[in-house]
Formats: structure tokens, C-alpha cells, sequence
């Protein structure tokens, strides 16, 4: 045992922040004490995204600026995990003199015995994706968590090749994660004062596990679950937990998960259906495997069984080979769609993917950067717009902290996935995390909504 102190950063997606709870976990095992400040650790670890350039670039600087820190502690060890751990491999430790670990985000498991090798002085690499891996009964350590909220992943990896995307280099083959386990995992949340969950995975609809070869004898009519099942399975183990879930895939999200997500009031409504563009031709280009005519399908059938959903997106400007024409494209569904919230990005050429393998990266930067600007205006037009429409409504609001901008304040989020902010005081006592509200939403502004408590919903009662 040791009594040494880690500090994980975590960069990226909602999926890297879990992976770095499951990290916690295994380095708690191994007795280190997890430390909010890289200043006060012997063990730095960045678990980093390489879905960008940009990305890339933010974890690159910061390793140079935590040099200074090795003069202060000689006994500091630094490692990169995640996505450019996988992307870079031992090419990391040649460009960082500073890094002694490299671990890919398969090989978690095999961190106790890569620490012994770097405590012996060594450098350590283990970059092995895997086929299996769910790290189903790691127990996650919740990191910077408000009590209120928590990420559970439901599956890893991901086997779409879309054509910009370096995902499926560095995460691996998709794989799904037994529901048992995931129904075990949401139940502890609920005995640990846990209000909510996001169910994650980078294609949650092509979620699938095989009862059958799990040789479940519960229920023979129904071997195998899909997506919807599992989300069934949790909203109904979980009646008091809200459910949600990111991210969905417009080439497999189906009717039966609008049906679930309509049956149950405890799954929120709120579906993030990344479209990246609205022009069939660079969806073509893009690999994704759907048209704009489809995706304008699926849109209609999420309000046809969730009239009351919200919709987020995300958007990628100036793809290889993209016309001005397929840009005003993008512009023209973003209108027909008007989405609540936008993920809003230049595209970047990643390494190895499809794109940079068979087409220029021919849209000049300025000209990305300005159709993204346009993207980017209509957006905040559309949200203002939406966050417009909830104004006079009464919502159940879930309170997660007190507002970053002014103590006298909460945040918490509606079904829909807003943010609105509430007076902190409410018939005499203050709103804790964790209450659940109905409050008058009485303004909205692009960002978020301000609301009145009319009344709270009484704790241990199966309100939803
Ligand atoms: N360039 C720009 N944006 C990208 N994304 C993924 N790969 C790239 C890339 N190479 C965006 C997509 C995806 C989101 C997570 O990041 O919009 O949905
Ligand atoms: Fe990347 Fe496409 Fe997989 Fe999403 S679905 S992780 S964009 S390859």
C-alpha cells in the first residue's frame, strides 16, 4: 500500500469524465488519495480527447506547464489516458520528456502493476484496446460530483466510421455493458442520495446485450435487450431517479425509445441527436449512414410522441469538399428544426480517419470560420426562441448546486435539460441540491431560464 496522492484532469466528452471515476476507483484500490490540485499530488493524470486538433493542443500545453511542478516534487509522475494516449502511444513520451505513463482507455485495469514500473523509474506504456472491456463492476469513485447527478456508462467504443471522426481508433470496437450491472449501478446511486443519471455511450441506440448467451432464464420471449429495454429496465428499478441518456445516433434511434421515453415520467425529455450537417451530399461524405430527408424524419417522430422534447445537436462547418450551397443547407434545417442546443465545431482533420485518408482538407480557415460565425448566430437566435416558448410554464426543476453567479441564487435543470435559476430562499428555508421543485419559469434568455418555487415536491415520495 502507499499513502501517495493522484490528481486526475479529465478533458472532452461526459465519457472521459466516467472513465477518470473508474481510474479513481482503481487508484483508491491501490490506496492513493485523490487530491483536487495538481500542486499537492506525486501522481498527475490528464485523461485526454484527441476528437479535435485543438483539443490535443490544450493537453499538450498543459504538460509543458506542469514542469514547474516536477522542480518543486522531483518525485512527480505524470500520466496521459484516454484518447491521445491511444492516438500518440510511445510518441507521447518522445515529444513530452515529462510523461512517464501512457494508458489507453482499455487498459485501466492493468494501472497497479504500470505504477509499479514507474515507481521502479521505468516508463510505462499500455495502449491494448479490447473487444470486452466494460469495466462493468468497477465500482466509479464520483469525482467533483454536486451529490445530485452522475454518469453511468452504458456501452464503449463505437463501430460507425463516421468520416471525420477518430473515435473508433481510439476507443475501439463497440461493446455493451451487461444491464445487470448498469440496474445495479443506478440502484446504489439512489441509495446514495443520487436524483439523476445519464446513461452513456457514443451510440447508445445500437446498445445490445444477449440475455440468452448470458443464459438468463427470466424472460425466454425476450433474449436479447436493446436500448429501450435498458432504458425500461432502469426507469422502472429507479422510479425516483431521473433518467437521461446522450448520445443518440439519427441512423438507429428508434420509435420503440420514444415510446419508452413518452411512457415514463421520470426519463427526461430531452434527446441530443448530433446532425453535423443538413445536406445529404456531405452526409454522404461524412459516412453517417442517413440523409437529410431521414433525419427530418426522426425529428418529426420525436415530436410526434414527445411533443414537449427538447432537441440538441451538433454541427460541424466547413467539412471536406463543402459548397456554400451545403452550408445554407445546414442553415435551412437548423431553421426547419430550431434546436434548444447546439455543439458547434470548424472541422478539424483528424489522423488516420476516413476523411484525411480520402479527401483535401479543401475549405479555407477563414471561410470555415465564418460559416461556423453564421451557425453559431442562428443558434442563439433558435435557443432564445426556445427558452422563450417555456416562459409561464410551471416545471419540475432539480436543484444541483448554488449559481455560479451569485450566491442568493440556485441552478438546476427542467425535464428538458435547461438551466434555470432559482431564489435560494424559499418559504422561509434555503433550496438544497437535490430538491426537487415545481417552480413558474417568468423569463429565458439563450443560456438559460429564470423561474419562481411554487411549490416542492416532498422528499422519498415516487413523484415522477
Ligand atoms: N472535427 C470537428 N468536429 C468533430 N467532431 C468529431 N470529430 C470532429 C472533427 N474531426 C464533433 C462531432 C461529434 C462531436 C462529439 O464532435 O460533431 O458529434
Ligand atoms: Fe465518431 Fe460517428 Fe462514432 Fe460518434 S458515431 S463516435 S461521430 S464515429
Amino acid at each position: 500500500m502507499t499513502n501517495k496522492r493522484a490528481y486526475i484532469e479529465s478533458y472532452g466528452c461526459q465519457m472521459n469524465f466516467s472513465d477518470s471515476e473508474i481510474v479513481a476507483s482503481i487508484l483508491a484500490d491501490q490506496g492513493y488519495t485523490l487530491v483536487e490540485k495538481a500542486e499537492d499530488a506525486d501522481l498527475v493524470l490528464l485523461n485526454t480527447c484527441s476528437v479535435r486538433e485543438k483539443a490535443e493542443q490544450t493537453v499538450l500545453n498543459r504538460i509543458d506547464g506542469l514542469n514547474h511542478l516536477k522542480g518543486r516534487n522531483p518525485g512527480l509522475r505524470v500520466g496521459v489516458l484516454g484518447c491521445m494516449a491511444e492516438r500518440m502511444r510511445e510518441d507521447l513520451l518522445e515529444k513530452k520528456k515529462l510523461v512517464d505513463l501512457v494508458v489507453g482507455p482499455d487498459a485501466y485495469r492493468t494501472l497497479p502493476l504500470l505504477l509499479d514500473e514507474v515507481e521502479g523509474g521505468q516508463k510505462a506504456v499500455n495502449v491494448l484496446l479490447s473487444r470486452e472491456e466494460t469495466y462493468a463492476e468497477i465500482e466509479p469513485v464520483r469525482l467533483g460530483s454536486n451529490g445530485v447527478t452522475a454518469f453511468v456508462t452504458i456501452m464503449r467504443g463505437c463501430d460507425n466510421m463516421c468520416a471525420f471522426c477518430v473515435v473508433p481508433f481510439t476507443r475501439g470496437r463497440e461493446r455493451s455493458r451487461d444491464p445487470e450491472s448498469i440496474v445495479a449501478e443506478c440502484r446504489q446511486l439512489v441509495a446514495q442520495g443520487y436524483r439523476e443519471v445519464t446513461l452513456l455511450g457514443q451510440n447508445v441506440d445500437s446498445y445490445r446485450w444477449n440475455l440468452d448467451a448470458d443464459h438468463n432464464p427470466r424472460d425466454a420471449a425476450r433474449p436479447t435487450a436493446d436500448f429501450a429495454d435498458l432504458l425500461e429496465m432502469v426507469a422502472r428499478a429507479c422510479p425516483t431517479l431521473r433518467i437521461r441518456y446522450s448520445t443518440s445516433h439519427p441512423k438507429d434511434m428508434t420509435d420503440k425509445v420514444l415510446r419508452v421515453m413518452a411512457g415514463h415520467h421520470n426519463i427526461c425529455k430531452y434527446i441530443h441527436l448530433p446532425v453535423q450537417s443538413g445536406s445529404s451530399s456531405v452526409l454522404q461524405r461524412m459516412n453517417r449512414g442517413y440523409d437529410r430527408a431521414w433525419y427530418l424524419d426522426r425529428i418529426a417522430a420525436i415530436r410526434r410522441h414527445i411533443p414537449d422534447c427538447a432537441i440538441s445537436t451538433d454541427i460541424i462547418s466547413g467539412f471536406c469538399g463543402e459548397t456554400e450551397a451545403e452550408h445554407r443547407e445546414t442553415l435551412s434545417l437548423m431553421e426547419e428544426v430550431r434546436y434548444d442546443m447546439a455543439y458547434m465545431f470548424k472541422y478539424s482533420e483528424r489522423p488516420r480517419t476516413l476523411a484525411a485518408r480520402k479527401f483535401p482538407d479543401d475549405v479555407a480557415d477563414e471561410v470555415k470560420g465564418r460559416r461556423l460565425q453564421e451557425v453559431i448566430d442562428l443558434q442563439m437566435k433558435h435557443a432564445a426562441e426556445r427558452n422563450g416558448q417555456h416562459v409561464g410554464q410551471v416545471q419540475e426543476v432539480l436543484i444541483e448546486g448554488v449559481s455560479k453567479r451569485s450566491d442568493r441564487h440556485m441552478y438546476g435543470r427542467n425535464s428538458q435539460n435547461a438551466v434555470v435559476i432559482v431564489d435560494r430562499q424559499y418559504a422561509g428555508t434555503e433550496l438544497m441540491p437535490g430538491d426537487l421543485v415545481r417552480t413558474r419559469i417568468t423569463s429565458g434568455t439563450s443560456g438559460s431560464l429564470q423561474g419562481e418555487v411554487v411549490e416542492r415536491v416532498r422528499e422519498g415520495v415516487e413523484e415522477w
